[in-house]
């Protein structure tokens, strides 16, 4: 699957985003060696801190079906759902990625209203730890 395509799909998850509190809406697909997708968005909760992040949702789906073996994650964002940049993946969110995927080749594909931008994870996370 391609990047493009990818982004495409976060996008589709960040419509489910559940956002009442800070209205940020937050969608992400995550890309499994096997070619499967996983999608994820932001659920916020009136307690705040349980709330949880879209890649995490997308992780924690794929993980908890028996998946370990991930290609890529596209991650979209913004106010009310209206993209204006790219939305970066949140430093709690960069290490359940690190803990799950090879740091060189695994790639954040961060979309953007007019295309997207790409990364590893190293570079999103460099210097990172894991055991
Ligand atoms: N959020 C994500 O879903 N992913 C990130 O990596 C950064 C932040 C969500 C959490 C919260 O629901 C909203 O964006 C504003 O912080």
């Amino acid at each position: 699957m391609d990047s493009k395509k990818l982004v495409e799909l976060a996008v589709e998850a960040m419509g489910r985003a559940y956002a009442p509190y800070s209205g940020y809406k937050v969608g992400a697909a995550l890309l499994t060696a096997g070619g499967k997708v996983y999608l994820g968005c932001n659920i916020e909760n009136a307690a705040y801190s349980p709330s949880n992040c879209a890649e995490r949702t997308a992780f924690f789906k794929a993980v908890s079906e028996g998946e370990r073996d991930f290609v890529a994650i596209a991650v979209v964002g913004g106010k009310d759902g209206v993209m204006e940049g790219v939305f970066p993946p949140c430093g709690v969110c960069r290490q359940v990625m690190r803990e799950f995927c090879k740091p060189k080749t695994f790639k954040v594909i961060l979309g953007k209203p007019d295309g997207f931008e790409e990364y590893t994870l190293d570079e999103m996370l460099p210097h990172s730890f894991g055991l």
